[in-house]
């Protein structure tokens, strides 16, 4: 199995207001291609952080910590590399928010992907290829949304803009889709759709996965690995189906509150006894 990310040794401390915060805390991570990974973990307990890093949007602290996609040093001890940006480009890239411009058509909105390091007026002064327009085509065939090419994007409903924020990543031709909290301002079926879209395509396309979700229920539903993060450290890294109310419970204490869980998420310790049923709404 290839390893297609690998964190080592990863802390990052943020000094606010005179005070040390450690949000990630000896991180190691390896992630395999093709896998789909659920990052949980209440609010702070550093999930953004991770994945902010990844990106080298967030420098970890001179201790040694080590992150590399596809075998490449993206930082290490301290230190971006100086090929991040080429890196970071070859990463699809979804958030809560969508970050679309809304007054742009759908079509140049996914177009942004193929020159991300471009400001609006580049872009919209920019003449694309007959060619990138068909591949953007391509990209949102793939994401269900071909009929709203020439729409503005403000005009669709949030389920399909962040589809639209997909198909923006895969136009670059991204091996790894890396997301943050990608659902957590939509509705059940917006959420629905848009995990659905992932998972499709990360199948298709052998894309690695990594998400980070507030609701469990979707991380059992699309993601065969949890990662679970508890202040800044990795509480338990293993197959989803291991996860289990009273595990999260222990994991979470007080925070638990934070994570969401459907009303079948009981839990058979194995001896008879069986958790009461649990639900947690942010
Ligand atoms: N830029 C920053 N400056 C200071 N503290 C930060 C910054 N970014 C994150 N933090 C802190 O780091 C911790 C982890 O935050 P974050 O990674 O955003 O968690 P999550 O995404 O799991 O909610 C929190 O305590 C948060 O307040
Ligand atoms: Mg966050």
């Amino acid at each position: 199995m290839r390893s297609i990310l690998n964190v080592s040794s990863a802390n990052k401390t943020f000094l606010s207001s005179g005070r040390k915060i450690q949000a990630l805390c000896n991180v190691n991570l390896d992630i395999t291609a093709g896998e789909r990974v659920a990052l949980i973990g209440a609010s702070g307990s550093g999930k953004s952080t991770l994945i902010r890093s990844i990106l080298g949007l967030e420098v970890l602290d001179k201790d040694g910590g080590l992150i590399k996609i596809n075998h490449r040093e993206i930082q290490a001890d301290g230190h971006l590399s100086k090929n991040v940006r080429q890196i970071r480009n070859e990463v699809g890239v979804i958030f809560q928010q969508f970050n679309l411009v809304n007054q742009l058509d759908v079509m140049t909105n996914v177009l942004i992907g193929i020159c991300p390091n471009k400001n609006i007026f580049q872009i919209i002064s920019r003449r694309f290829s007959l060619e990138d327009k068909a591949k953007a085509l391509d990209a949102l065939e793939k994401v269900g949304l071909v009929d709203f090419a020439y729409q503005r994007s403000s005009t669709l409903s949030g389920g399909q803009q962040q589809r639209v924020a997909i198909a923006r990543a895969l136009i670059k031709g991204a091996k790894i889709l890396l997301a943050d909290e990608p659902v957590a301002s939509l509705d059940p079926e917006s959420s629905r759709k848009v995990m659905d879209t992932m998972v499709t395509l990360s199948e298709k396309l052998d894309l690695t996965y990594i998400t980070s979700l507030h609701q469990i229920p979707i991380a059992k539903k699309y993601c065969d690995r949890t990662i679970a993060l508890n202040q800044g450290q990795v509480v338990f890294d293993g197959p989803t189906k291991e996860l289990s109310a009273l595990m999260l419970a222990k994991l979470y204490g007080s925070n638990l509150g934070d994570l969401e869980m459907d009303e079948d998420f009981s839990c058979d310790r194995g001896d008879g006894y069986t958790e009461p049923k649990l639900t947690f709404v942010e």
